[in-house]
């Protein structure tokens, strides 16, 4: 469920992204010229946290991907077939507008594009994400993202994960 007041859709025209500031400049860019493009080519999906004056309070991207069996940790690889790739949906990016930050929303956008996923018609078997640094990490692991084995930085939450926290 969307924290009050803010409302989870598919990014589009009508949402105000101009004055978006999430304190990383590369994040805040891309909202206002990068993902449109990315959307247009079908390389990334965008969803936002719209608040009642229209303005986009935070956003994320989602796109398929596949991750090698052997990077997963162990207790996950032995729960799945031994395909050398298994699928998976990246989230390219998460962020929060500073004036909005510290009201549980980082984590309400998380939980939507698990629902997101889990409502696909395209299996999935993991929400994968890379970690910008090490405070980006911290709020992932605090929600039960995992290390893939060679890739400190790029962490998953298992299908299994948020779909016991969906129920
Ligand atoms: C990271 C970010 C998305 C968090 O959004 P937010 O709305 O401020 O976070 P929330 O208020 O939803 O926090 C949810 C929970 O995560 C915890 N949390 C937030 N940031 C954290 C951090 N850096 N380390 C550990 N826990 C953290 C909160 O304490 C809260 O815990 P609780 O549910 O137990 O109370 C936001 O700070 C942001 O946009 N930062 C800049 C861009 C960025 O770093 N994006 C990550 C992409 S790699």
């Amino acid at each position: 469920m969307s924290p009050a007041p803010y409302r989870m859709m598919p990014l589009d025209g009508t949402h105000d992204r101009t004055l978006f500031n999430s304190g990383s400049e590369p994040l805040d860019l891309y909202l206002r010229h990068g993902v449109g493009q990315d959307i247009r080519r079908r390389v990334a999906s965008c969803f936002v946290a719209a608040a009642t004056d229209g303005k986009v309070a935070g956003y994320y991207t989602l796109a398929s991907c596949g991750i090698p069996l052997h990077d997963l940790p162990l207790e996950t690889a032995r729960k799945l077939p031994r395909y050398p790739m298994v699928p998976a949906t990246r989230m390219g990016r998460l962020a929060v507008c500073r004036s909005h930050q510290g009201k549980g929303l980082g984590g309400a956008l998380l939980m939507d594009a698990c629902k997101r996923i889990h409502r696909n018609e395209i299996a999935s078997c993991a929400l994968l994400v890379d970690a910008k640094d090490s405070a980006a990490k911290n709020f992932y692991v605090h929600h039960g993202f995992i290390e893939l084995i060679p890739r400190p930085m790029t962490l998953i939450l298992p299908a299994a994960s948020y779909q016991r926290l969906l129920q």
